[in-house]
């Protein structure tokens, strides 16, 4: 599929073309990635950040937040948790922390894979290659940087490098690969400023850099953040370019990421869910995707993890979100994936 051609059909409004887009999606899903769905416990590990993403409601710069940094013994016992709960990997996700020594995740990342058969994932966003090859070598299997935009001007607007540095995850993500990561990616749909040929273009990175793990979400404003304050309107493409944040759009593009990208795994979003609270997972799952992140995090943490507002799940249990995924799996003829659901070979 050509670039012009995902643009087509990012585009699309005809109801009837869409349910083409829709049965060719869950088509190949079925095909190259097949019926299980693989469960990822998400560990929300701190949300102190020395970044100013201009989205993210956690970033440095955002008032009224209480901090948190979980301590290794509470990790581990969620990591413990989803491994009882059946799940085949863990995400340990936090922000850009330099609180978190590379030496204390290389202990959890070690004490996780030499007690469990858990898969491990990291993104704790862009840090230093000794430390990534720390990890890697602490048995880390899987970092997640979603690169948000291909769009080199958009990408520097919300993405304000750090004094010295020069933000670079699409660098980042090639080392990584490198060093033996399974590599996951991502972007947000709506973001201010993205325009249809953003979204196609991205899609299309997704494809060139041939990603193992796609995560596809809404931009869901925070009134924390320079892109969901009252300053938000300008920050805008203009009219009849910008992509709105809605959850058919979100819905598309999860869609052409499976045909371009058929052996990745893409997950249903939590910020998908968030959206749409009743259908939102499902919907994904039926139109791509292949995998969810159900939260693991203790419930006193999740509701500080606000990244943006009214996000799934905050006051639930490990154990309330692993029966309600459950369900929802099984309601639409899917099945639990099993063991660590790594990517395919081709
Ligand atoms: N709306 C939707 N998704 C967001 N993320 C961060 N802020 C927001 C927001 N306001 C996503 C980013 C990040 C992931 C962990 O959450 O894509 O990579
Ligand atoms: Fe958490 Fe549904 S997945 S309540």
């Amino acid at each position: 599929m050509q670039r012009d051609e995902i643009l087509h059909w990012l585009k699309e409004t005809d109801e009837a073309r869409l349910e083409e887009l829709w049965a060719r999606a869950d088509a190949v899903r079925k095909e190259r990635v097949g019926d299980e769905v693989h469960l990822r416990g998400l560990i929300e590990i701190g949300n102190y950040c020395v970044r100013q993403c201009a989205y993210c409601g956690i970033n440095a710069c955002s008032q009224g937040i209480t901090r948190y940094r979980m301590a290794t013994e509470e990790i581990l016992a969620c990591a413990r948790e989803a491994h009882r709960l059946g799940y085949g990997s863990v995400v340990m996700q936090a922000g850009e922390d330099p609180g978190f020594k590379a030496e204390t995740i290389a202990a959890i990342v070690r004490e996780i894979k030499t007690t469990t058969p858990l898969a491990v994932t990291l993104s704790l966003g862009e840090r230093e290659d000794d430390e990534l090859r720390l990890w890697k070598e602490a048995g880390a299997d899987r970092y997640l940087l979603r690169f948000e935009t291909s769009d080199p001007a958009l990408y520097d607007h919300i993405h304000p490098s750090l004094p010295g540095t020069l933000s670079d995850r699409m660098a980042q993500l090639e080392r990584m690969r490198d060093m033996g990561y399974e590599i996951g990616t991502g972007v947000m749909v709506g973001i201010p400023g993205q325009t249809w040929d953003i979204l196609a273009q991205d899609i299309d990175t997704f494809r060139d850099y041939d990603m193992d793990m796609i995560g596809i979400g809404p931009f869901l404003p925070s009134p924390r953040t320079p892109l969901g304050g009252p300053d938000a309107a300008s920050h805008m493409a203009p009219e009849g370019l910008q992509v709105p944040n809605d959850e058919l759009t979100t819905l598309k593009a999860v869609a052409l990421t499976r045909l371009v990208c058929p052996q990745s795994n893409i997950p249903s979003t939590t910020a998908l869910a968030t959206l749409d609270p009743k259908a939102g997972r499902e919907l994904g799952l039926s139109r791509g995707a292949n995998v969810v992140m159900p939260n693991v995090t203790p419930p006193e943490y999740r509701v500080l993890y606000e990244i943006y507002p009214g996000k799934a799940c905050v006051h639930e249990t490990a154990q309330v979100c692993h029966g309600c995924m459950e369900a929802r799996i099984r309601s639409i003829g899917r099945v639990m994936g099993k063991g660590p659901g790594g990517r395919k070979a081709s």
